[in-house]
C-alpha cells in the first residue's frame, strides 16, 4: 500500500518524533510514523516512539530487521528479555528455535524480514528477573502503524504469525491459534498470512516437544511456499 494512503486511514495522534516527557501519554495512543517506505527512516524514527507508555520500562525501540523487499514478513510477539537488551528481534532463544526451523525449510533468514507486532519489551520484575508480560490490545494498536509502515516498505508477499498476538495484530481481532495454523489466510493489511505457534510455546513443553517442531517446521515450509521461496 502507498504510504500516503496508509497514512490517511488511520487515526494519528503521536508525533513520533517527541522525545522526553513531555511527550509521554498517561495512556496508549497511536504510532505516527514518517510518511516514507524507507526501513532506515522508519527504523530512526521508531526509536523515539512514545505512542504507548512501554517505552518507559523497555531499553530500546526493537525495529524490525532482515531482507528489505523479503517474500516472506515472520511477526513475532514483542521483543524477549535478550532483544530489549541487543536492540534486534529474535536472538534469544525463541529466535534460535525460529533459526532452526528456518533453516530446516531452506530458507536462509536474511532472505525473510523479521519484526514484531509490539516493539518494546512488556515486563514486569520478579526478583532481579524481568518476566514477560503479554501486550494488551490498546498497545498492539498503539505499535500497528509501525507494522502497517514496514509493510508499505518491504511489499512481502506472505506474513508468517508466530503465535496469538501477532495473529491478532495481522489479522485484525482475536484468533485461536489452534483452529488456524498453516492455513493460507487473507489478512485486512492485504496480504496473505499463515498463522502457527510462537516458538517459546515449543521452548516451554515439558513433552512432545520434537513433534510440535515439526509441526511448526510444517508451517514455516508452508508460509515460505506460498511466498514463493521454495
Ligand atoms: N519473542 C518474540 O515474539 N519476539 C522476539 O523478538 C523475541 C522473542
Amino acid at each position: 500500500m502507498p504510504t500516503a494512503s496508509r497514512r490517511s486511514t488511520s487515526k494519528r495522534v503521536v508525533d513520533a518524533k517527541l522525545t522526553g516527557s513531555e511527550a509521554a501519554p498517561a495512556a496508549a495512543t497511536v504510532a505516527d510514523p514518517p510518511a516514507t517506505d524507507s526501513l532506515p527512516q522508519l527504523r530512526s524514527a521508531a526509536a523515539s516512539c512514545r505512542a504507548c507508555p512501554l517505552w518507559r520500562t523497555g531499553t530500546q525501540t526493537v525495529f524490525g530487521e532482515g531482507g528489505e523487499h523479503a517474500a516472506l514478513m515472520v511477526v513475532g510477539e514483542q521483543p524477549g528479555d535478550r532483544e530489549d537488551m541487543e536492540g534486534h528481534p529474535f536472538v534469544g532463544p525463541a529466535g534460535r528455535l525460529l533459526d532452526k526451523a528456518l533453516e530446516a525449510s531452506n530458507v536462509p533468514r536474511d532472505e525473510v524480514y523479521i519484526t514484531n507486532a509490539v516493539k518494546h519489551f512488556k515486563w514486569e520484575p520478579r526478583g532481579k528477573r524481568r518476566i514477560h508480560k503479554t501486550p494488551a490490545q490498546r498497545e498492539i494498536e498503539a505499535c500497528l502503524p509501525w507494522l502497517e509502515a514496514e509493510l508499505a516498505a518491504v511489499e512481502p508477499r506472505v506474513i508468517l504469525c508466530l503465535g496469538a498476538t501477532a495473529a491478532r495484530a495481522v489479522m485484525g481481532g482475536k484468533v485461536r491459534v489452534t483452529e488456524t495454523r498453516g492455513q493460507p489466510l487473507h489478512s485486512p493489511l492485504g496480504k496473505e498470512v499463515v498463522i502457527t505457534v510462537h516458538p517459546a510455546y515449543i521452548l516451554r513443553l515439558r513433552s512432545g516437544m520434537e513433534e510440535a517442531f515439526a509441526v511448526f517446521v510444517d508451517d514455516v515450509g508452508q508460509a515460505a511456499k506460498l511466498a514463493g521461496l521454495k
